[in-house]
């Protein structure tokens, strides 16, 4: 077999590369190796800033998410028993959608489908070799047979527990990282949400999370101990921690749970993005906590630069784009990363912390929320920054 680009992974950073390449008219394979179904049905986060809806819909993947998707002005804060609400719309005129990641996987699969391209799924012992190269080589099994694609650029687009960035030589990488005291409890539930807003709750039993996917169906998250297991969480003692958590702001309704799972919450960048002709997007190369919620959103970014780059190689033979693509990628990596950290730092319950930090903390919300230079730079950074051209 033989690529222009061969890509591994199916998430929004592989799938999102080999659509936006077949704009350019650009040949990709992507390789899979778990089921369609599987990947249509993940439950991720699902929170999309503002130019990365608009490059679904100008590319053509955006019409159901117009539909369906939750457009939202801005959000709330909650400390102290009151709301704060933040509003993106006039700090910046911008705003997020919600809409489940699984759906965006949905439409990126059914487009690539569409227009005759290759996704090979339930694919099997991925090897990527001679990176160093000008013809690059991925190795696989697929339906009981060996397969060796040759290709001009490798996307290695399979995430944090993929093969992609463990294939680069150690002594090529540096890798930065922080754990936290803390993860995240997470339900789907058959419930209105308390708020048409996201509600991001500072509260002494710990951080809490109100979101949606539906008018009719809640995400609802409590900050957990890093070790807890979720067997420690039966649903009554998910809803008592909801309903104190929300301090009394809005009443909270109750359904049935669809879904229940722990988020772990890490920072980590590995720098530099690239090896040879093997590029890393999205989260082979960087993960961050969802208090942001910046996964997808940076791994559209990094695809974004990467196609840009690779167009401007086929149309030109100019490499310059290439060469720039992991520092161009970095820059708006690290801002994110440091937004996340913000967040994070922001609202949880850190065991590390004491009282000092606890009224530091109130005081940063206090001014984020009551100022507007500050209140302006959380919006900015929360409907996203913009990827360099
Ligand atoms: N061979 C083939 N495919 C693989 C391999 C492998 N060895 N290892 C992993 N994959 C696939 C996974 O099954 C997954 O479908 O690569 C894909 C990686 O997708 P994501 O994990 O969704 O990563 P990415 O596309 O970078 O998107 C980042 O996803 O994890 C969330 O919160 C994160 O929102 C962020 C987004
Ligand atoms: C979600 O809707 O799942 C979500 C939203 C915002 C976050 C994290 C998760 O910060």
């Amino acid at each position: 077999m033989r690529t222009q680009v061969a890509i591994v992974g199916a998430g929004p950073a592989g799938l999102m590369l080999s659509h936006l390449l077949r704009l350019e008219g650009i040949d990709s394979i992507i390789l899979e190796n778990r089921s369609r179904e599987y990947i249509e049905s993940r439950i991720r986060a699902g929170l999309i800033e503002q130019w990365a809806s608009d490059l679904l819909v100008e590319t053509g993947v955006g019409e159901r998410m117009q539909r369906e998707g939750m457009f939202h002005n801005g959000v709330y804060f909650a400390f102290a028993g009151a709301l704060h609400y933040i509003n993106f719309r006039e700090l910046v005129g911008k705003g997020i959608t919600i809409y489940g990641q699984q759906e965006v996987i949905k439409d990126l699969v059914a487009r690539r489908l569409a227009d005759g391209g290759q996704i090979l799924f339930e694919v099997a012992d991925v090897s990527v070799h001679d990176l160093g190269g000008k013809a690059p080589k991925i190795r696989f099994q697929h339906a009981g047979k060996q397969h060796e694609i040759v290709c001009d650029f490798i996307g290695g687009c399979d995430g944090f527990h993929g093969i992609c960035r463990p294939s680069i030589p150690a002594s090529a990488l540096t890798a930065y990282d922080r754990e936290y005291p803390f993860n995240w409890v997470g339900i789907l539930s058959e419930s209105p949400p308390p708020e048409h807003e996201l509600i991001y709750s500072y509260h002494d039993r710990g951080f809490a999370l109100y979101t949606m996917r539906s008018p009719t169906l809640a995400r609802l998250y409590v900050q957990c101990p890093p070790d807890d297991d979720i067997e420690n969480w039966p649903d009554t003692r998910i809803w008592q921690e909801l309903h104190a958590r929300l301090g009394g702001t809005r009443p909270l309704a109750e359904g049935t749970m669809l879904q229940k799972g722990i988020t772990t919450m890490r920072s980590f960048v590995l720098e530099p993005m690239q090896y040879g002709r093997l590029f890393l997007a999205g989260d082979s190369a960087h993960i961050q906590p969802p208090t942001g919620a910046k996964g997808m959103n940076l791994a559209l970014a990094d695809v974004l630069v990467l196609c840009r780059a690779i167009t401007k190689y086929y149309r030109s033979g100019n490499t310059d784009l290439l060469e720039r693509y992991s520092a161009t990628c970095l820059r708006r990596v690290w801002k994110a990363q440091r937004f996340s950290w913000w967040m994070t730092q922001l609202f949880h319950l850190d065991p590390n912390h004491n009282a000092f930090d606890r009224r530091r903390q109130l005081a940063e919300l206090d001014y984020v929320t009551s100022s507007q230079a500050a209140a302006r730079s959380m919006a900015e950074n929360y409907t996203g920054l913009p990827v360099e051209a």
